[in-house]
C-alpha cells in the first residue's frame, strides 16, 4: 500500500519522480523519499510527512536521469526519517524502494548482521538492500544478485533497485504487490500504480508475480525469478488525465461524490435492455452458461466493498433466488470455506489490488469455483486473475474514503441481479421495472447532492460529538455500517452501524440525552419497524437525524433533523441512502479542520495482509 515510482531515461529524474509521488500519495503518506543516481553517486533525500514536506527538502539542479522514489504507509517501524525509503546498503551503493511485507525479515536480518551488515532502520525493507549487497559481493551482477536475494524472501513485494556500480540499468520485481512498467520513447517508468506515470505514457506492461524487469538504456526485458526470459505485451491504457485532477473541488472526496450521477451512467451505459428487462454484461458472456447452473454465490470484499456485497446479498436472494454469503476477504481463506464447482465467488474491489480479496480469489480458484470480479481499476490484479467480470467504469477514485466506487459497486450488483435473475425465474415485468428504475437513479442522486448546504449545516452542529450510531434495516442495514465507516475513517468520531433490530440487544444501553443516532428509515417494507426503533431512541433522549423518503409525513418531535431522498425500488434504495451519509461525514470532517482525502493511518489501496 505504499507507492513506488522509478525512472530511467533522458529527462531529469527528480521532477518525474516527485510528480509520481504526488499522484501516489493516496496509497500512503506518513513519510516519503527519493534517490537519484548520477554516474556512481546515489543521492537520497527522505522526510517524515507528506510529499510536500519532501519537496521542500530536495535541492534543485539535480541532473540525474535515473531514480527511484517512495511514499510510505508504515508497517514495520514508526514513520521516521530513518524508516523512510529508499533504504540502502552500508556502503551506500545499493538503494531500494519496496511496497509489501517481508515476513522472514528477522531471520534474514540476523544472518546479515552475522556477516557484518549494520541496520539503521526498524523496517523489513532494509534487509533487501543488505541482502542484494551481500549477493553482489560474490561477484554476480545486479540482476542476478537481485534474483538470488528475492528467492530468499518470504512475503510480498513490489521493489525497484538501483546500484551505483550498475548505472546502466535499474531492476524492478513483483510478488504480490502491483507493479507496472511504462514504456516511453527511449525512456521507461516503473510504478505501483498507473496513475503515477499516466501523464508520460499510456503504454504499460503489467508485471506478474515472480517477474523481474530490467530497465536501461537499451530498453527493457522481463524474466522470471528462475532467469527464464518472458515475452510480455505492451498494453495501451485508456484513462483521461483529467480524471485524476480535483477539477476545482476542494477535495477529491467532494469531486468524487459530485461525480456520482455520471458514475451511475458510466456503470450502466450500454448494459441495460429495458424492453427485455435484461442486463447486458459483455464481461460475463463467456461464462453465461456456467452461471445458469450456479447454486450458490459467495461475495468477498473488504471495507466498503464488503458492505456493497451485503447489499448484493439482499438483492440476489430476493430477485435471483440464489443463496448468497458475504465474506470479508481477510476471513475467507482462513475459514476453510466449502466450495463446490457450482459456486461462484464474486470479488468486489475498487483497486483490484486488495491483498485479502486477492487471496480469497486465489483460494476460490484453487478449489474450483468460478471467480468473477466487480473491479474499478482496469487491468488490476483481481481483474486479470478472475475468470470473468464487470468493470465499474467509475473512473479513478483517489479519496481514501470510498464514495463513487461504493455506489457503482451496488449498481453493478443490481445489474448482476438482473442478469442472474432473468436467467432464472424473474419475470419480464420485474426485469423491466428494475432496469427502468436503475436508469432513473442518476437524476435522483442529483436531487440529494443539491441538498449539500443543508447537510453541511447539520454537519456543523454535530462536529463535536464523540460517538454516533447508524441504524438501518434490511437493504439499509449495510448502509448503516457504511455510514458509520465513512464518519469514523475521516472525522475520527467513534461510530457504529447496526441493524436497527439489534438495538435492543445491547447498543441501546448507551443511548442517553443527546446521543446522536442516524436512522435510515426510507418508506419501504420495514418502515414501520424502523419507526418503532426511532421512538425507542427518542424515548431515551437520543438526538436523531433521520434519512427517509420524500413525501413521508414526519412528526418533527421525533427527529432533530430529517434528510429526504427520492423514492425508488426498495432494492435500489441503498444507492440513494448512502449519499447523505457521505456528505455528512465529509462536512463534519471539514468542520473539524481535517483532511478527508488523507485520513490518518489509512491508505487507499491495501496491498498487504
Ligand atoms: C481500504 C480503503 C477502503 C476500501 C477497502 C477495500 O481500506 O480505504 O475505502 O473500501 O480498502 O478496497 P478495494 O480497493 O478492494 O475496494
Amino acid at each position: 500500500m505504499c507507492g513506488i515510482v522509478g525512472y530511467f531515461g533522458k529527462k531529469e529524474a527528480q521532477p518525474v519522480l516527485m510528480e509520481g509521488l504526488r499522484r501516489l500519495e493516496y496509497r500512503g503518506y506518513d513519510s516519503a523519499g527519493i534517490a537519484t543516481m548520477e554516474g556512481d553517486v546515489i543521492r537520497i533525500t527522505r522526510s517524515v510527512g507528506k510529499v510536500s514536506e519532501l519537496a521542500a527538502l530536495i535541492k534543485e539542479g539535480d541532473q540525474s536521469n535515473v531514480g527511484i522514489a517512495h511514499t510510505r504507509w508504515a508497517t514495520h517501524g514508526k514513520p521516521t526519517e530513518s524508516n523512510a525509503h529508499p533504504h540502502r546498503s552500508n556502503d551506500g551503493k545499493v538503494a531500494v524502494v519496496h511496497n509489501g511485507i517481508i515476513e522472514n525479515y528477522k531471520e534474514l536480518k540476523e544472518m546479515l548482521q552475522r556477516s557484518g551488515a549494520t541496520f539503521v532502520s526498524e523496517t523489513d525493507t532494509e534487509v533487501i538492500a543488505h541482502l542484494i549487497r551481500h549477493e553482489l559481493s560474490s561477484g554476480i551482477n545486479l540482476v542476478d544478485a537481485t534474483r538470488t536475494a528475492l528467492v530468499q524472501l518470504k512475503g510480498t513485494y513490489g521493489i525497484i533497485v538501483m546500484s551505483s556500480e550498475y548505472p546502466d540499468y535499474i531492476v524492478a520485481a513483483r510478488m504480490g504487490s502491483p507493479l507496472i512498467l511504462g514504456v516511453g520513447d527511449n525512456e521507461h517508468y516503473i510504478a505501483s500504480d498507473a496513475s503515477a506515470i499516466l501523464r508520460y505514457t499510456r503504454q504499460m506492461v503489467y508485471l506478474d508475480d515472480g517477474e523481474i524487469a530490467v530497465v536501461g538504456r537499451g530498453g527493457f526485458d522481463i524474466r522470471t525469478l528462475g532467469n527464464k526470459m518472458v515475452e510480455k505485451e505492451i498494453e495501451l491504457i485508456d484513462a483521461a488525465e483529467a480524471e485524476i485532477q480535483k477539477m476545482g473541488y476542494p477535495h477529491f472526496m467532494m469531486k468524487e461524490m459530485m461525480e456520482q450521477p455520471d458514475v451511475l451512467l458510466n456503470s450502466t451505459r450500454g448494459r441495460l435492455d429495458v424492453e427485455n428487462g435484461m442486463a447486458i454484461l459483455g464481461g460475463l458472456r463467456d461464462v453465461a452458461d456456467r452461471l445458469r447452473d450456479i447454486e450458490r454465490v459467495i461475495i468477498v470484499g473488504c471495507g466498503s466493498a464488503y458492505y456493497a456485497g451485503l447489499v448484493g446479498e439482499y438483492m440476489l436472494e430476493e430477485y435471483a433466488g440464489i443463496p448468497v454469503e458475504v465474506e470479508l476477504g481477510s476471513e475467507f481463506r482462513y475459514r476453510k470455506p466449502i466450495i463446490s464447482k457450482n459456486t461462484v465467488v464474486i470479488a468486489i474491489s475498487q483497486s483490484g489490488e486488495t491483498a485479502d480479496t486477492l487471496a480469497a480469489v486465489r483460494e476460490a480458484k484453487e478449489k474450483g469455483a468460478l471467480t468473477l470480479g466487480i473491479v474499478n481499476a482496469v487491468g488490476s490484479t483481481i481483474a486479470r486473475e478472475t475468470d470473468a467480470g464487470v468493470y465499474n467504469h467509475a473512473g479513478p477514485e483517489i479519496g481514501v474514503a470510498s464514495t463513487k466506487a461504493f455506489v457503482s459497486q451496488m449498481t453493478v450488483l443490481a445489474l448482476f441481479t438482473l442478469f442472474l435473475g432473468r436467467q432464472r425465474s424473474m419475470s419480464l415485468v420485474t426485469g423491466q421495472r428494475i432496469a427502468k428504475e436503475i436508469l432513473e437513479l442518476p437524476d435522483k442522486v442529483k436531487e440529494i447532492l443539491i441538498q449539500q448546504d443543508k447537510i453541511g449545516d447539520i454537519g456543523l452542529r454535530y462536529k463535536d460529538v464523540a460517538h454516533a450510531y447508524f441504524l438501518g434495516r434490511k437493504y439499509c442495514n449495510p448502509i448503516a455500517m457504511e455510514g458509520a465507516l465513512k464518519l469514523k475513517e475521516i472525522s475520527y468520531i467513534h461510530a457504529e452501524g447496526y441493524a436497527a433490530g439489534e438495538m435492543k440487544h445491547g447498543p441501546i444501553a448507551l443511548i442517553e440525552d443527546g446521543f446522536p443516532v442516524i436512522v435510515l428509515a426510507p418508506k419501504d417494507s420495514v418502515y414501520d419497524k424502523s419507526m418503532s426503533n426511532l421512538e425507542e431512541i427518542r424515548a431515551r433522549g437520543g438526538r436523531v437525524i433521520m434519512v427517509t423518503t420524500e413525501g413521508c409525513e414526519i412528526d418533527r418531535n421525533l427527529v432533530d433533523d430529517v434528510i429526504f431522498i427520492p423514492k425508488t425500488l426498495e432494492m435500489l434504495t441503498p444507492i440513494l441512502a448512502v449519499i447523505p451519509l457521505q456528505l455528512l461525514a465529509y462536512f463534519v470532517t471539514i468542520e473539524k479542520g481535517l483532511d478527508p482525502d488523507m485520513p490518518r493511518n489509512l491508505a487507499k489501496s491495501v496491498t498487504v495482509e
